[in-house]
Protein backbone atom coordinates (compact mmCIF):
# COMPACT_ATOMS: atom_id res chain seq x y z
CA UNK A 1 0.00 0.00 0.00
CA UNK A 2 1.15 3.35 -0.78
CA UNK A 3 -0.33 6.18 0.51
CA UNK A 4 2.86 8.01 0.79
CA UNK A 5 4.44 9.60 -2.39
CA UNK A 6 8.31 9.43 -2.60
CA UNK A 7 9.84 12.04 -4.68
CA UNK A 8 11.29 8.87 -6.73
CA UNK A 9 13.28 9.94 -10.31
CA UNK A 10 11.66 7.33 -12.21
CA UNK A 11 8.39 8.12 -11.13
CA UNK A 12 6.09 9.00 -13.99
CA UNK A 13 2.98 10.33 -13.03
CA UNK A 14 2.04 11.95 -9.32
CA UNK A 15 -1.26 12.28 -8.29
CA UNK A 16 -1.03 14.81 -4.97
CA UNK A 17 -4.04 14.84 -3.29
CA UNK A 18 -6.17 15.04 -6.42
CA UNK A 19 -10.28 15.78 -6.31
CA UNK A 20 -12.87 16.06 -8.39
CA UNK A 21 -16.32 17.28 -7.66
CA UNK A 22 -18.88 17.30 -10.29
CA UNK A 23 -21.30 20.14 -10.34
CA UNK A 24 -24.68 19.29 -8.96
CA UNK A 25 -23.34 15.90 -7.31
CA UNK A 26 -23.88 16.00 -3.50
CA UNK A 27 -20.58 14.41 -3.41
CA UNK A 28 -16.98 14.00 -4.87
CA UNK A 29 -16.25 11.57 -7.30
CA UNK A 30 -12.87 11.57 -6.06
CA UNK A 31 -12.19 12.11 -3.03
CA UNK A 32 -8.29 13.37 -1.98
CA UNK A 33 -6.30 10.68 -3.82
CA UNK A 34 -2.35 10.35 -3.71
CA UNK A 35 -0.92 7.93 -6.05
CA UNK A 36 2.49 7.84 -7.90
CA UNK A 37 2.93 5.42 -11.14
CA UNK A 38 6.70 4.68 -12.16
CA UNK A 39 8.10 4.84 -16.02
CA UNK A 40 7.37 1.84 -17.40
CA UNK A 41 5.03 0.26 -15.36
CA UNK A 42 1.42 -0.87 -16.08
CA UNK A 43 -0.69 0.18 -12.94
CA UNK A 44 -4.46 -1.49 -13.40
CA UNK A 45 -7.50 0.59 -12.00
CA UNK A 46 -9.92 -1.90 -10.42
CA UNK A 47 -13.43 -1.04 -8.66
CA UNK A 48 -16.99 -0.96 -8.88
CA UNK A 49 -18.78 0.77 -10.91
CA UNK A 50 -19.02 4.43 -10.16
CA UNK A 51 -16.01 4.18 -7.84
CA UNK A 52 -14.18 7.24 -9.44
CA UNK A 53 -12.14 5.09 -12.26
CA UNK A 54 -12.74 6.82 -15.46
CA UNK A 55 -12.34 10.58 -13.56
CA UNK A 56 -9.06 9.81 -12.32
CA UNK A 57 -8.16 8.58 -15.55
CA UNK A 58 -9.34 11.34 -16.88
CA UNK A 59 -7.47 13.74 -14.53
CA UNK A 60 -4.13 12.04 -15.42
CA UNK A 61 -4.86 14.20 -19.41
CA UNK A 62 -7.03 16.65 -17.39
CA UNK A 63 -10.02 15.71 -20.15
CA UNK A 64 -11.28 16.10 -16.48
CA UNK A 65 -9.96 18.94 -14.66
CA UNK A 66 -9.44 18.50 -11.09
CA UNK A 67 -11.16 20.36 -8.30
CA UNK A 68 -7.98 20.47 -6.08
CA UNK A 69 -4.66 18.78 -5.97
CA UNK A 70 -1.85 18.59 -8.28
CA UNK A 71 -1.01 16.22 -11.10
CA UNK A 72 2.85 15.38 -12.00
CA UNK A 73 4.35 14.35 -15.09
CA UNK A 74 7.47 13.42 -15.41
CA UNK A 75 8.98 15.58 -12.74
CA UNK A 76 6.60 18.64 -14.18
CA UNK A 77 3.68 19.88 -12.56
CA UNK A 78 0.91 19.75 -15.38
CA UNK A 79 -1.96 20.63 -13.27
CA UNK A 80 -2.43 24.31 -15.02
CA UNK A 81 0.02 23.56 -18.01
CA UNK A 82 -1.02 23.33 -21.72
CA UNK A 83 -3.33 20.87 -22.20
CA UNK A 84 -2.43 20.44 -26.00
CA UNK A 85 0.81 20.30 -24.95
CA UNK A 86 0.54 17.90 -22.68
CA UNK A 87 -2.09 15.18 -25.07
CA UNK A 88 0.52 15.31 -27.13
CA UNK A 89 2.65 12.87 -24.42
CA UNK A 90 -0.13 10.61 -23.78
CA UNK A 91 -2.30 7.97 -25.74
CA UNK A 92 -5.73 7.21 -24.94
CA UNK A 93 -7.87 4.17 -25.63
CA UNK A 94 -11.59 4.33 -24.86
CA UNK A 95 -14.29 1.84 -24.05
CA UNK A 96 -16.10 2.26 -27.46
CA UNK A 97 -13.06 2.56 -29.53
CA UNK A 98 -14.37 5.15 -31.56
CA UNK A 99 -12.79 4.81 -35.06
CA UNK A 100 -14.48 7.36 -37.27
CA UNK A 101 -16.27 5.06 -39.40
CA UNK A 102 -15.49 7.21 -42.40
CA UNK A 103 -12.25 7.12 -42.91
CA UNK A 104 -9.73 3.83 -43.53
CA UNK A 105 -7.77 1.86 -40.91
CA UNK A 106 -4.70 3.77 -41.70
CA UNK A 107 -6.29 7.46 -41.95
CA UNK A 108 -8.12 6.47 -38.38
CA UNK A 109 -4.18 5.88 -37.07
CA UNK A 110 -3.08 8.61 -38.44
CA UNK A 111 -5.43 10.87 -37.01
CA UNK A 112 -3.23 12.26 -34.44
CA UNK A 113 -0.34 12.49 -36.34
CA UNK A 114 -2.09 14.72 -39.06
CA UNK A 115 -3.34 17.20 -36.52
CA UNK A 116 0.64 17.71 -35.75
CA UNK A 117 1.18 17.83 -39.39
CA UNK A 118 3.08 14.94 -40.14
CA UNK A 119 3.00 14.27 -43.92
CA UNK A 120 0.28 11.92 -45.47
CA UNK A 121 3.57 9.22 -46.78
CA UNK A 122 5.18 9.16 -43.22
CA UNK A 123 1.56 9.46 -41.53
CA UNK A 124 0.79 5.75 -43.98
CA UNK A 125 3.76 4.04 -43.30
CA UNK A 126 3.75 4.66 -39.77
CA UNK A 127 0.11 3.50 -39.30
CA UNK A 128 1.39 0.04 -41.45
CA UNK A 129 4.55 -0.16 -38.79
CA UNK A 130 1.60 -0.21 -36.43
CA UNK A 131 -0.94 -2.75 -37.71
CA UNK A 132 1.70 -5.03 -37.58
CA UNK A 133 2.89 -4.28 -33.93
CA UNK A 134 -0.95 -5.31 -33.06
CA UNK A 135 -0.79 -8.07 -35.18
CA UNK A 136 -2.91 -7.22 -38.22
CA UNK A 137 -1.68 -7.58 -41.56
CA UNK A 138 -1.09 -3.52 -43.46
CA UNK A 139 -2.02 -4.93 -46.68
CA UNK A 140 -5.26 -6.70 -45.19
CA UNK A 141 -5.99 -3.87 -43.31
CA UNK A 142 -5.01 -0.54 -43.42
CA UNK A 143 -7.13 0.36 -46.28
CA UNK A 144 -10.66 -1.18 -44.98
CA UNK A 145 -13.29 0.86 -42.88
CA UNK A 146 -14.06 0.20 -39.10
CA UNK A 147 -17.07 -1.55 -40.05
CA UNK A 148 -15.15 -4.10 -41.92
CA UNK A 149 -13.07 -5.55 -38.75
CA UNK A 150 -14.49 -7.41 -35.64
CA UNK A 151 -15.00 -6.45 -32.81
CA UNK A 152 -11.24 -7.76 -31.41
CA UNK A 153 -9.35 -5.98 -34.50
CA UNK A 154 -11.09 -3.03 -33.60
CA UNK A 155 -9.50 -2.96 -30.52
CA UNK A 156 -6.30 -3.24 -31.65
CA UNK A 157 -6.46 -0.43 -34.13
CA UNK A 158 -7.92 1.65 -30.97
CA UNK A 159 -4.05 0.52 -29.78
CA UNK A 160 -2.46 1.51 -32.39
CA UNK A 161 -4.21 4.35 -32.86
CA UNK A 162 -3.16 5.55 -29.26
CA UNK A 163 0.24 4.62 -30.17
CA UNK A 164 0.15 6.89 -33.44
CA UNK A 165 2.68 9.59 -31.65
CA UNK A 166 4.46 7.60 -29.56
CA UNK A 167 3.84 8.68 -26.63
CA UNK A 168 5.30 7.43 -23.31
CA UNK A 169 2.06 7.29 -21.77
CA UNK A 170 -0.89 5.37 -22.41
CA UNK A 171 -4.77 5.53 -20.66
CA UNK A 172 -6.79 2.78 -21.75
CA UNK A 173 -10.57 2.98 -20.19
CA UNK A 174 -11.54 -0.84 -20.19
CA UNK A 175 -9.71 -0.62 -23.59
CA UNK A 176 -11.31 -4.77 -23.75
CA UNK A 177 -14.00 -4.13 -22.70
CA UNK A 178 -16.49 -4.68 -26.00
CA UNK A 179 -15.03 -8.12 -26.98
CA UNK A 180 -16.06 -11.75 -26.08
CA UNK A 181 -14.56 -13.69 -23.19
CA UNK A 182 -12.38 -15.61 -25.71
CA UNK A 183 -11.02 -12.70 -27.65
CA UNK A 184 -10.47 -11.00 -24.45
CA UNK A 185 -8.02 -13.21 -23.13
CA UNK A 186 -5.97 -13.75 -26.78
CA UNK A 187 -5.82 -9.43 -26.64
CA UNK A 188 -4.59 -9.80 -22.98
CA UNK A 189 -1.75 -12.18 -23.41
CA UNK A 190 -0.86 -10.08 -26.86
CA UNK A 191 -1.12 -6.88 -25.30
CA UNK A 192 1.40 -7.81 -22.47
CA UNK A 193 3.87 -9.06 -25.13
CA UNK A 194 3.57 -5.76 -26.81
CA UNK A 195 4.25 -3.97 -23.80
CA UNK A 196 7.50 -6.19 -23.08
CA UNK A 197 8.19 -4.25 -26.57
CA UNK A 198 7.02 -1.22 -26.29
CA UNK A 199 7.48 -0.47 -22.46
CA UNK A 200 5.21 2.53 -22.42
CA UNK A 201 3.96 3.72 -19.11
CA UNK A 202 0.54 2.26 -18.49
CA UNK A 203 -2.45 3.44 -16.51
CA UNK A 204 -5.39 0.61 -17.40
CA UNK A 205 -9.16 0.50 -15.86
CA UNK A 206 -11.22 -2.33 -15.55
CA UNK A 207 -13.85 -3.61 -13.34
CA UNK A 208 -12.50 -7.35 -13.97
CA UNK A 209 -10.25 -8.32 -11.23
CA UNK A 210 -9.15 -11.08 -13.35
CA UNK A 211 -7.94 -8.64 -16.20
CA UNK A 212 -6.71 -6.83 -12.96
CA UNK A 213 -4.75 -9.53 -12.35
CA UNK A 214 -3.51 -10.85 -15.15
CA UNK A 215 -2.21 -7.69 -17.09
CA UNK A 216 -0.72 -5.32 -13.75
CA UNK A 217 2.72 -4.69 -12.64
CA UNK A 218 0.65 -3.10 -9.75
CA UNK A 219 -3.06 -2.96 -9.47
CA UNK A 220 -4.97 -0.15 -7.44
CA UNK A 221 -8.09 -1.25 -6.18
CA UNK A 222 -10.40 1.35 -5.65
CA UNK A 223 -13.47 1.53 -2.96
CA UNK A 224 -16.62 3.68 -3.36
CA UNK A 225 -15.97 7.47 -3.41
CA UNK A 226 -12.50 6.42 -4.74
CA UNK A 227 -10.86 5.47 -1.44
CA UNK A 228 -7.74 3.75 -2.44
CA UNK A 229 -7.91 0.70 -0.72
CA UNK A 230 -4.73 -1.28 -1.74
CA UNK A 231 -2.07 -0.46 -4.15
CA UNK A 232 0.31 -3.55 -4.79
CA UNK A 233 1.16 -6.27 -6.52
CA UNK A 234 -1.47 -8.91 -7.78
CA UNK A 235 0.44 -11.13 -5.87
CA UNK A 236 0.54 -9.02 -2.72
CA UNK A 237 -3.25 -8.27 -3.32
CA UNK A 238 -3.98 -12.18 -3.44
CA UNK A 239 -1.55 -12.36 -0.54
CA UNK A 240 -1.99 -10.08 1.80
CA UNK A 241 -5.66 -8.11 1.20
CA UNK A 242 -5.23 -4.57 3.02
CA UNK A 243 -8.97 -4.75 4.39
CA UNK A 244 -12.33 -6.64 3.92
CA UNK A 245 -13.03 -4.59 1.21
CA UNK A 246 -10.45 -5.90 -1.16
CA UNK A 247 -10.65 -9.92 0.48
CA UNK A 248 -14.48 -9.58 -0.98
CA UNK A 249 -13.63 -8.14 -4.01
CA UNK A 250 -10.87 -10.07 -5.02
CA UNK A 251 -13.53 -13.04 -3.93
CA UNK A 252 -13.27 -16.75 -3.63
CA UNK A 253 -10.39 -18.78 -5.41
CA UNK A 254 -7.56 -16.54 -4.63
CA UNK A 255 -5.65 -19.29 -3.73
CA UNK A 256 -6.46 -20.96 -7.18
CA UNK A 257 -5.34 -17.30 -8.71
CA UNK A 258 -2.37 -17.47 -7.57
CA UNK A 259 -1.01 -20.59 -8.63
CA UNK A 260 -1.12 -18.33 -11.75
CA UNK A 261 1.03 -15.10 -10.60
CA UNK A 262 3.60 -17.63 -8.63
CA UNK A 263 6.17 -19.19 -10.65
CA UNK A 264 8.36 -22.17 -10.22
CA UNK A 265 11.22 -19.84 -9.08
CA UNK A 266 8.96 -18.09 -6.41
CA UNK A 267 8.13 -21.73 -4.70
CA UNK A 268 11.90 -22.62 -5.07
CA UNK A 269 12.90 -19.51 -3.32
CA UNK A 270 10.51 -19.73 -0.44
CA UNK A 271 10.13 -21.93 2.60
CA UNK A 272 11.31 -25.41 1.07
CA UNK A 273 10.96 -27.56 3.74
CA UNK A 274 13.76 -30.36 3.04
CA UNK A 275 15.95 -30.91 0.40
CA UNK A 276 13.43 -33.90 -1.28
CA UNK A 277 12.84 -31.45 -4.63
CA UNK A 278 16.32 -32.56 -5.65
CA UNK A 279 15.62 -36.20 -5.62
CA UNK A 280 14.62 -37.59 -9.10
CA UNK A 281 10.71 -38.80 -9.93
CA UNK A 282 9.91 -41.02 -11.91
CA UNK A 283 7.18 -39.77 -14.25
CA UNK A 284 8.36 -35.56 -13.98
CA UNK A 285 7.24 -33.54 -16.59
CA UNK A 286 9.55 -30.66 -17.58
CA UNK A 287 8.98 -26.92 -16.56
CA UNK A 288 11.59 -23.85 -15.83
CA UNK A 289 12.20 -21.28 -13.19
CA UNK A 290 9.58 -18.55 -15.51
CA UNK A 291 6.72 -21.13 -15.76
CA UNK A 292 3.78 -20.41 -13.48
CA UNK A 293 2.69 -22.60 -10.73
CA UNK A 294 -0.50 -23.08 -12.72
CA UNK A 295 1.37 -24.44 -15.73
CA UNK A 296 3.45 -26.43 -14.22
CA UNK A 297 -0.13 -28.63 -12.49
CA UNK A 298 -1.87 -28.35 -15.76
CA UNK A 299 1.12 -30.27 -17.17
CA UNK A 300 1.56 -32.95 -14.72
CA UNK A 301 -2.24 -33.47 -14.69
CA UNK A 302 -2.16 -33.79 -18.51
CA UNK A 303 0.65 -36.11 -18.44
CA UNK A 304 -0.61 -37.60 -15.32
CA UNK A 305 3.04 -37.62 -13.75
CA UNK A 306 4.57 -37.27 -9.99
CA UNK A 307 6.17 -34.09 -9.95
CA UNK A 308 8.01 -31.90 -11.95
CA UNK A 309 11.91 -31.39 -13.10
CA UNK A 310 13.16 -27.55 -13.26
CA UNK A 311 15.70 -27.66 -15.94
CA UNK A 312 17.77 -24.09 -16.13
CA UNK A 313 16.42 -21.33 -17.88
CA UNK A 314 18.90 -19.49 -19.56
CA UNK A 315 16.82 -16.79 -20.15
CA UNK A 316 15.54 -16.13 -16.42
CA UNK A 317 16.99 -13.24 -15.44
CA UNK A 318 17.30 -12.61 -12.47
CA UNK A 319 16.38 -15.73 -10.60
CA UNK A 320 19.13 -17.27 -8.11
CA UNK A 321 21.91 -19.07 -10.12
CA UNK A 322 22.38 -21.95 -8.39
CA UNK A 323 18.97 -22.91 -9.39
CA UNK A 324 19.04 -21.60 -12.69
CA UNK A 325 21.84 -23.75 -12.88
CA UNK A 326 21.27 -27.26 -11.64
CA UNK A 327 18.01 -29.79 -12.58
CA UNK A 328 15.79 -29.79 -9.28
CA UNK A 329 13.23 -32.40 -8.89
CA UNK A 330 9.79 -30.99 -7.10
CA UNK A 331 7.32 -34.08 -5.49
CA UNK A 332 3.61 -33.10 -6.95
CA UNK A 333 2.85 -32.78 -3.18
CA UNK A 334 5.56 -30.32 -2.13
CA UNK A 335 4.74 -28.37 -5.16
CA UNK A 336 1.45 -27.78 -3.73
CA UNK A 337 2.58 -27.81 -0.46
CA UNK A 338 4.99 -25.11 -1.23
CA UNK A 339 3.22 -22.95 -3.20
CA UNK A 340 0.64 -22.64 -0.81
CA UNK A 341 2.98 -21.40 2.12
CA UNK A 342 4.91 -18.81 -0.69
CA UNK A 343 4.29 -15.52 0.77
CA UNK A 344 3.80 -13.00 -1.98
CA UNK A 345 6.35 -10.24 -2.11
CA UNK A 346 7.57 -10.36 -5.50
CA UNK A 347 8.02 -6.98 -7.13
N1 LIG B 1 -19.79 14.37 -16.02
C1 LIG B 1 -20.26 13.98 -14.82
N2 LIG B 1 -21.12 14.77 -14.14
C2 LIG B 1 -21.58 14.42 -12.92
N3 LIG B 1 -21.24 13.27 -12.30
C3 LIG B 1 -20.41 12.45 -12.93
C4 LIG B 1 -19.88 12.74 -14.23
N4 LIG B 1 -19.07 11.73 -14.61
C5 LIG B 1 -19.10 10.84 -13.60
N5 LIG B 1 -19.91 11.26 -12.60
C6 LIG B 1 -20.15 10.55 -11.33
O1 LIG B 1 -18.92 10.40 -10.66
C7 LIG B 1 -18.80 9.10 -10.06
C8 LIG B 1 -17.58 8.39 -10.62
O2 LIG B 1 -17.78 8.13 -12.00
P1 LIG B 1 -16.72 7.39 -12.90
O3 LIG B 1 -17.20 7.46 -14.30
O4 LIG B 1 -15.38 7.94 -12.62
O5 LIG B 1 -16.82 5.91 -12.32
P2 LIG B 1 -16.15 4.55 -12.82
O6 LIG B 1 -15.43 3.98 -11.65
O7 LIG B 1 -15.38 4.77 -14.06
O8 LIG B 1 -17.44 3.64 -13.10
P3 LIG B 1 -17.69 2.51 -14.26
O9 LIG B 1 -17.00 1.27 -13.79
O10 LIG B 1 -19.19 2.35 -14.21
O11 LIG B 1 -17.20 3.03 -15.55
C9 LIG B 1 -20.12 8.41 -10.36
O12 LIG B 1 -20.95 8.54 -9.24
C10 LIG B 1 -20.69 9.16 -11.54
O13 LIG B 1 -22.09 9.14 -11.53
MG1 LIG C 1 -15.63 4.12 -16.08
Amino acid sequence: MSEHVSTGTDTMIRLDQVTKQYHGQDRPAVSPLTLEIKNGEFVVFVGPSGCGKTTTLRMINRLVEPTSGEIWINGQNVTHADVNELRRGIGYVIQQIGLLPHLTIADNIGLVPKLLGTPKGERHSRAADLLELVGLDPKVYAGRYPRQLSGGQQQRVGVARALAADPPIMLMDEPFGAVDPIAREKLQVEFLKLQEKIRKTIVFVTHDIDEALRLGDRIAIFDVGSRLAQFDTPLNVLTNPADDFVRDFVGAGASVRRLSLLTIGDVLAGPVGDDDHSIPLHDAVQVTLTSTVHQALELVLAARADGVCVVPDLAAEGSPTELAGSTKFIALQDLLMTASNTPGGRQ
